[in-house]
C-alpha cells in the first residue's frame, strides 16, 4: 500500500481520496478551502454523493485519510500526487490551466525523489508536459489517469469503473499507477499521456452527442407524430447503439459536458481541425434549453410577462446537489427573461439561486402558479400528490422536461401535459 497526496477535495479529489483510502492507501487530501478542510476532518461530508459520507468516517478512523490546507506538507511523503483540481472553461472556450498550472509549480521543489504525479483533472491534449514544465523535475514523472465518475454514483463509478486509463511515457511508471488500484476489477487501457487526455474529452463529447441526438430526434417526434418513449426502446436495444443516454431532457449541463465540448472544438481548431460534428451538438443543446422554455411560454397562453411559474429540480441532474451548468438552470433564465417569476423547488437546494425564490417544498412552488416546469429528474416528484398541486396551481399545466411523469395520470387529474418528444 501507498503513500498517497490528492490535491483538490472536491467531487473527484474527495471521491478519489477516500475510495483510495478505502482500498488501503495512506492518504492525504488537501484543498485551499479552509472550512471544507475543517468539515472533513470533523467527519462531516461538504457534498451529496452516495456512500460518501460513510467512506470519509471510515478513513478519518482507520487513520488512513486525512486532510489538509497545505498542500506542500501533504506531498512531503508521498510516492503518488494526484492532481483534482478544477480545470475551468477559460473566457475564449480553452480550459483554464491556471489552477493545474499553480498547484503543480508549488508542489514541485517538495516532491519526494522519482515520485509520481497523477493528473486526474480533464486536460488538454498535451496538458502532461505542462505539468512537467510547471514542476522542474526531471525525476518526477507524470501520468495522464483520467477520471470518469458520474455525479450521483461517484463512489459505485470509482470503485466499479469501466476501465482504467493510464497514460504514461514509460510502461514501468503505468504499472507502478496501475499497481494502486490492483483491488479494483476493471480492463486497464495503458496509452501514451496525449492519447488518454484524448480519451476523456472525446468519451465527454460522445455522450453529450448522444444526447443531444436523441433530442433531436425528440423534436422530430412532435413534428411527424411518433412517441419518443417508443423510439428510445426501439434504437436502445440495438446493442450497437444501446440505451444509455438516449434520454431526452432538457439538454446536457453539469460540470463537464459544457466546458469538455467546448474545449474539444478549441483543442481541434487549434490543431487545425474544424470539428463542426460538435460544434452542432452544442448548437442542439443551446436549441433544447429554448424549446423547453417555449413551451412553458404556450401552455402560458402565449406569454410569460408577470406569470408564476414553478420549477421542480435545479440540479443538473438528479441524487446531486451540483448546480454548474444545470440545464434546469438555463431553462429559468430563459423564463425570467421572458417575464416570469419562478417560484422553484429541489430537495438538495435552499437559499438564493440566480434571481430565483427557492421554496422549501414543492407543493409551496406551485402556489399561484400558471405553468410547473420539471427540470430535474429527482424520483420523488413522481410519488406527489397531484390533486393538491393542481389545486394550488392558478392553471393546471406541466412542461415535463424530463418525461418524469406519467402523462394519461397527469390528464385524468385534468392537466394540460407537454413532455419532450411526446404526441
Ligand atoms: N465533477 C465530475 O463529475 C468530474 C468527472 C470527471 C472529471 N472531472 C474533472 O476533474 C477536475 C476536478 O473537478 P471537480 O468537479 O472535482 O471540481 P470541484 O470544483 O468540485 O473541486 C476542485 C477542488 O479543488 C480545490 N482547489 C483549487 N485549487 C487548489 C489548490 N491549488 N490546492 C488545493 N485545492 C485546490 C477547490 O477548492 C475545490 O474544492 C476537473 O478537471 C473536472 O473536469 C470532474
Amino acid at each position: 500500500m501507498a503513500k498517497l497526496a490528492v490535491i483538490g477535495a472536491g467531487y473527484v479529489g474527495l471521491t478519489s481520496a477516500a475510495c483510495l483510502a478505502h482500498l488501503g492507501h495512506d492518504v492525504r487530501c488537501t484543498d485551499v478551502d479552509a472550512k471544507r478542510v475543517e468539515r472533513l476532518s470533523a467527519g462531516e461530508n461538504p457534498i451529496v454523493e452516495e456512500g460518501l459520507t460513510e467512506l470519509v468516517r471510515e478513513g478519518l478512523t482507520s487513520g488512513r485519510l486525512s486532510f489538509t490546507t497545505d498542500n506542500v506538507g501533504a506531498v512531503g511523503g508521498a510516492s503518488f500526487t494526484f492532481l483534482c483540481v478544477p480545470t475551468p472553461q477559460g473566457g475564449d472556450g480553452r480550459a483554464d490551466m491556471s489552477y493545474i498550472e499553480g498547484s503543480a509549480h508549488e508542489i514541485g521543489p517538495h516532491l519526494p525523489f522519482e515520485s509520481v504525479v497523477v493528473n486526474k483533472s480533464t486536460v488538454p491534449v498535451g496538458s502532461t508536459k505542462v505539468v512537467e514544465n510547471a514542476l522542474r523535475r526531471s525525476d518526477v514523472a507524470v501520468v495522464s489517469n483520467p477520471e470518469f465518475l458520474r455525479e450521483g454514483s461517484a463512489v459505485h463509478d470509482f470503485l466499479n469503473p469501466d476501465r482504467i486509463v493510464i497514460g504514461a511515457d514509460d510502461e514501468a511508471t503505468a504499472i507502478k499507477v496501475a499497481a494502486l488500484f490492483l483491488h479494483i476489477s476493471a480492463p486497464l487501457v495503458v496509452t501514451d499521456p496525449a492519447s488518454a487526455e484524448t480519451i476523456k474529452y472525446a468519451s465527454n463529447a460522445f455522450l453529450a452527442t448522444k444526447v443531444s441526438f436523441i433530442n433531436a430526434v425528440a423534436a422530430l417526434c412532435e413534428a411527424v407524430g411518433a412517441d419518443i418513449r417508443q423510439v428510445v426502446v426501439g434504437m436502445g436495444s440495438d446493442r450497437r447503439i444501446g440505451s444509455d443516454f438516449l434520454r431526452p431532457g432538457p439538454g446536457w449541463g453539469g460540470s463537464c459536458f459544457p466546458k469538455d465540448t467546448t474545449a474539444l472544438v478549441r483543442i481541434a481548431e487549434d490543431a487545425g481541425y474544424d470539428f463542426s460534428l460538435l460544434k452542432g451538438v452544442i448548437a442542439v443543446n443551446e436549441e433544447q434549453y429554448e424549446r423547453v422554455a417555449a413551451k412553458a411560454v404556450r401552455l402560458a397562453g402565449g406569454s410569460l410577462e408577470g406569470v408564476t411559474v414553478a420549477l421542480w429540480g435545479l440540479t443538473f441532474k438528479a441524487r446531486t446537489d451540483d448546480l454548474r451548468s444545470s440545464p434546469s438552470l438555463e431553462v429559468a433564465r430563459r423564463l425570467r427573461r421572458a417575464g416570469a417569476k419562478v417560484q422553484a423547488y429541489d430537495p438538495t437546494v435552499s437559499g438564493q439561486i440566480d434571481g430565483l425564490e427557492v421554496r422549501h417544498d414543492p407543493y409551496s412552488a406551485c402556489e399561484g402558479a400558471r405553468v410547473l416546469v420539471i427540470g430535474t429528474e429527482w424520483d420523488a416528484f413522481r410519488w406527489l400528490d397531484f390533486d393538491k398541486v393542481g389545486e394550488l396551481m392558478a392553471n393546471k399545466a406541466v412542461v415535463d422536461g424530463r418525461n418524469l411523469l406519467e402523462p394519461a395520470t397527469l390528464r385524468r387529474a385534468g392537466f394540460v401535459y407537454e413532455g419532450i418528444g411526446l404526441t
